[in-house]
């Protein structure tokens, strides 16, 4: 088993360059983001415990997120490649998923480190629009869909995120300065990190992540 994962801020375009290494690289994509919105709106016992932090733009606690995460691995074979988006983003997430990797033999290949200035991650947040049926991502300016509010994908109803609001945006961001981004410090020291410039265009992005595994 083997895994890679994508670790940046909100608006990093995590879930973007999910979308290209998925079909570029035929890694699983595994969003807890989505996993818990899924969770959210099927009115679940997860989701009802999610719901208050996901709104809030806090974190969800580690026991959750880990039982989640080894749920979800157990449905795989062996063979299977994983690619965590949003995953881990705790110490203690980080330590139970190598304690879960260490049982079942895995190893994590790469984490690509999503990085980009706080003013653009803000205005990508702000203009975000996420299909209601398939989550395919659009930007109403950058990405926007052939017609206003509809998907390309499915023809499925564009929303705003509801934890895309300006003020839970800029929680989020303290969220993810004192909870997640002690986590480069964490893979750096093990060698597996890859900084990429997050800053540009979706292209720029995804062509960095792509170089690195040739
Ligand atoms: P989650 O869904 O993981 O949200 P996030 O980490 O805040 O990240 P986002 O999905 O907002 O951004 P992204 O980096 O994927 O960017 P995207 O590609 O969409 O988590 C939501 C909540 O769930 C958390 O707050 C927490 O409560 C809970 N949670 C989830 N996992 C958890 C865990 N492990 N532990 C505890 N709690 C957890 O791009 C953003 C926008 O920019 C889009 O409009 C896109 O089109 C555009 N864009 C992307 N890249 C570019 C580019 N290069 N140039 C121009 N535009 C771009």
């Amino acid at each position: 088993m083997e895994a890679i994962i994508l670790l940046g801020g909100p608006g990093a375009g995590k879930g973007t360059l999910a979308d290209f290494l998925k079909t570029q690289k035929g890694y699983l994509h595994i969003s807890t983001g989505d996993m818990l919105r899924a969770a959210v709106k099927s009115g679940s016992e997860v989701g009802l415990e999610a719901k208050t932090c996901m709104e809030a733009g806090e974190l969800v606690s580690d026991a959750l997120i880990l039982k989640i995460i080894k749920n979800r691995v157990a449905q795989e074979p062996a063979e299977a490649k994983f690619m965590f988006d949003g995953f881990p983003r705790t110490l203690e997430q980080a330590e139970g998923l190598h304690s879960l990797f260490a049982e079942i033999g895995g190893t994590i290949s790469h984490v690509f480190n999503l990085d980009a200035d706080r003013d653009i991650l803000i205005r990508r947040l702000a203009a975000r629009r996420t299909c209601r049926t398939c989550g395919a991502i659009y930007h109403v300016i950058n990405m926007p869909p052939k017609v206003e509010g509809i998907c390309d994908v499915d023809g499925g109803e564009l929303y705003q995120r509801p934890d895309d609001s300006e003020e839970t945006i800029l929680n989020r961001l303290e969220v993810y300065a004192k909870q997640t981004a002690p986590l480069i410090g964490y893979y750096r020291a093990r060698e597996i990190i890859h900084d990429l410039d997050a800053g540009g265009s979706a292209d720029n992005t995804d062509q960095q992540a792509l170089a690195i595994f040739v």
